[in-house]
């Protein structure tokens, strides 16, 4: 299995699901997509995650994504989980879990991390553009739950400069100023970017975002 990074084609799949068989191309469509893994059923930090994920629906659905999780237990111990998670985080789980007991799909994208834990995965997460290809990767350990918060901000980012000759500054969100790509000249900058733009270096430009009314 060679190692995944960014750029690279995300390898389709067919897995077992909550919600049945799922092919990952056909699941994901033309849309954007994040598929996250979990350590285990019916742990504690799991239970949040699953549960603010589901919270986020109609978050995921503006942004015209995907979500697709994946745990190691088994399709019964999923579904008597989803119910806990339902109770316990007062939510609906709204998108399907794969059952992932011989690790297809963990080896396939490298989500065992054996000097971590010999058989159950990280936490990582993949977000894949409409392309197919990887546009993000991050992995938490096990201890760590995830802040779903900033994989939203993370989606808008790659969303914006997928489209706009832009790049997003430090601790940016969605609304606020954004900087102007190095390789556009200050000449095609103001053809672009109709509200103008401050230069604060010549390398330094900041535009509003440029895709709101
Ligand atoms: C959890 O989800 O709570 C968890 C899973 C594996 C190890 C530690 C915590």
């Amino acid at each position: 299995m060679a190692t995944l990074r960014l750029g690279d084609k995300a390898p389709n799949f067919t897995a077992q699901t909550t919600e049945g068989e799922i092919n990952f191309y056909d699941y994901l469509g033309d849309r954007w997509g994040v598929l996250f893994s979990h350590p285990a059923d019916y742990t504690p930090v799991c239970t949040t995650e699953l549960g603010a994920v589901a919270k986020y629906k109609d978050e995921f659905a503006k942004r015209n994504t995907k979500v697709l999780a994946l745990s190691v237990d088994g399709i019964e111990s999923h579904k008597g989980w989803v119910n806990d998670i339902n109770e316990t985080q007062n939510t609906t789980v709204n998108f399907p879990i794969i059952a992932d007991e011989d690790r297809k799909v963990s080896s396939l994208y490298d989500m065992i991390h054996p000097n971590a834990d010999e058989t159950l995965t990280v936490r990582s997460v993949y977000v894949i553009g409409p392309d197919k290809s990887i546009k993000l990767i991050i992995t938490y350990p096990a201890s760590t739950g995830r802040n779903f918060e900033e994989l939203l901000r993370v989606i808008d980012s790659l969303q914006l400069t997928a489209y706009q000759k832009v790049a997003t500054p430090a601790n940016w969100k969605h609304g606020e100023e954004v900087v102007i790509s190095p390789a556009v000249s200050n000449e095609e900058a103001e053809k672009l970017f109709t509200k103008g733009f401050k230069e604060i270096r010549p390398y330094l430009r900041l535009t509003p975002q440029p895709n709101l009314d």
